[in-house]
């Protein structure tokens, strides 16, 4: 693939040519490398003929394509959306004398229906076998689909989490060795049903002890006692912006059963390029949990531009840390935070940087001393008191040569009791259009009178804008297609009330694909 064409986002995955969905079977080896399948078309660039890709990294931002993993058997057949686990123990048998066997769950899709399949690897996860005795799971239905496994310890079982999509139902099935499994219970009905359920996650994650911390990430917050899993579930279409989206469900897990800890529905992402995302295997319990998402929508997704050089479609989003907190009015929140990338700066320090930007703006032209075109900026605002803020902080980036651009910014409204909106705005682009393109996306978030400071973290990479708003408390992810490189970016604050402070940064990150 070539990976030089104006829309190819630099730190991002994307497939080398044609089409690609969900992320599937993502894992992290014994070694440190880290597996991303995902659903991929190697012969079109619209979704049918279902494979899965395969791609590597050891760090999540340098990625190295692989050859196909998972091919469909016979004309007609897709390999669907699933999962992957590491068989250290070879409960499944496959694996006599190896700690690294890799099985894959995924669904087999025909005309005639959907079953559970399984597939083994004794390579790491590069080549995989079909197990002779497929299906494992069958129940004579063509909306069953999507199987993430997981391992539970205290009952030494797999766990896997199928939607049987239409029903709005999440089946919860157990087994001793991947190839024998028992239906234990479902889940159902619950949030936002859309017309499917699809990509169901079940993931432990760790509760931060104290959501008002600066840096939400650092290990020594973390309760490791208070363990809490969610439930994340997709639906497509009927998500309320339109086509499709992720929800999530926090709650506990006792091996079988799954008890929502509220009747909430919380989205994982205010955007609406998020879907199937999929949290990796393997990941340590007590860390952060790694994420990555498809940065796409199915209302567009297949109309979308190709770029000028290689014709693909979709990327995926960067790859998040996750954890769970109690913040300000609202229990157990998904905060969800870039994976460090700061191995990509282009510099040590930022290329333009205001440590007060109280009424005015910085204007910086990145087209030289940024090739790559990806970017990560950030803008710290503190205020004293919070009750008192007045004003907005904006982004823009736009392009020199087209007039085009993207924004976003935040209002300030301390005196509505912190209510806090975050926007982001993709109308100014000119690449796309279609009705479902939705213009423009908002999201509120209540801050803590007590903390004061509030962070919005934003990574751009060409035809790609994730934000990040007071530590992951909230994640919008926006793709946007420009007719010209974007290449300049405004970084502003407008009716600043005094006592409020704003600082500004901005990274060059290189090209992990160049
Ligand atoms: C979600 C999905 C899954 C399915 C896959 C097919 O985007 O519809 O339910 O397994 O895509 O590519």
């Amino acid at each position: 693939g070539d990976y030089n064409g104006a829309l190819r986002p630099q730190i991002h995955y994307s497939p080398p040519i044609d089409f690609m969905n969900d992320p599937n079977g993502m894992f992290l080896d014994a070694n440190g490398t880290y597996h991303l399948y995902y659903q991929y078309n190697p012969t079109d660039i619209v979704a049918g003929n279902q494979h899965w890709g395969h791609a590597t990294s050891r760090d999540l931002y340098t990625w190295e394509n692989q050859k196909i993993a998972i091919y469909p058997g016979a004309e007609g057949e897709g390999i669907f959306s699933g999962s992957a686990v590491i068989d250290v123990n070879n409960t499944s048998g496959f694996f006599p004398n190896q700690t690294n066997g890799v099985v894959a769950m995924y669904t087999l899709n025909t005309a005639q229906e959907e079953v559970q399949d399984i597939a083994y690897s004794t390579d790491g996860g590069y080549t995989f076998t079909k197990y002779a005795s497929n299906p494992v799971i069958s129940i004579n239905s063509t909306q069953f689909r999507d199987p993430k496994v997981l391992w539970y310890a205290p009952t030494k079982s797999w766990v896997a989490v199928i939607s049987y999509a239409q029903d709005f139902v999440i089946g919860i099935f157990t087994s001793p060795n991947l190839t024998n499994w028992t239906h234990a219970s479902n889940f159902s009905h619950a949030g936002l049903l859309g017309l499917q359920y699809e990509c169901p996650n079940l993931v432990s994650l760790p509760m931060l002890k104290n959501a008002s911390l600066a840096e939400p990430l650092d290990p020594a917050n973390f309760a490791s006692t208070d363990e809490m899993y969610i439930l994340q579930i997709s639906i497509n279409p009927g998500a309320p912006q339109g086509g499709s989206i992720s929800q999530y469900f926090p709650g506990t897990f006792n091996g079988t059963h799954f008890t929502t800890a509220d009747a909430a529905t919380r989205l994982t992402d205010f955007g609406k390029d998020n879907y199937a995302g999929q949290f990796f295997y393997n990941i340590p319990a007590t860390s952060p949990q790694i994420s990555i998402a498809w940065a796409s929508n199915w209302e567009y997704a297949q109309l979308v531009p190709t770029g000028p050089l290689e014709d693909f479609r979709s990327f995926m989003t960067i790859p998040r840390l996750n954890v769970l907190a109690n913040t300000t009015r609202s229990e157990y929140t998904l905060l969800s935070y870039p994976y460090p990338y700061s191995s990509l700066y282009t510099t040590p320090t930022p290329l333009a940087n205001s440590s007060t930007l109280a009424n005015t703006s910085i204007l910086y032209d990145y087209s030289t001393t940024i090739p790559s075109g990806a970017l990560s900026f950030s803008m710290n605002i503190t205020s004293i008191p919070v009750a008192n803020t007045t004003g907005t902080a904006n982004f823009t980036f736009l392009s020199s040569i087209t007039g085009e651009y993207v924004r976003g910014g935040v209002f300030l409204n301390g005196g509505n009791g912190g209510d806090t909106p975050v926007w982001l705005d993709r109308s100014h682009t000119y690449g796309f259009s279609n009705p479902f393109f939705t213009d423009k996306f908002s999201t509120s978030l209540w801050r803590d009178p007590d903390t004061q400071d509030f962070r919005l973290l934003g990574v751009l990479d060409r035809s790609i804008l994730e934000v990040f708003v007071s530590n992951g408390e909230r994640a919008g992810t926006m793709t946007f297609f420009p007719q010209g490189v974007l290449d300049t970016v405004i970084l502003g604050t407008n009716d600043l009330n005094p006592g409020v402070q704003v600082s500004v940064e901005l990274y060059g990150l290189r090209s992990t694909w160049a």
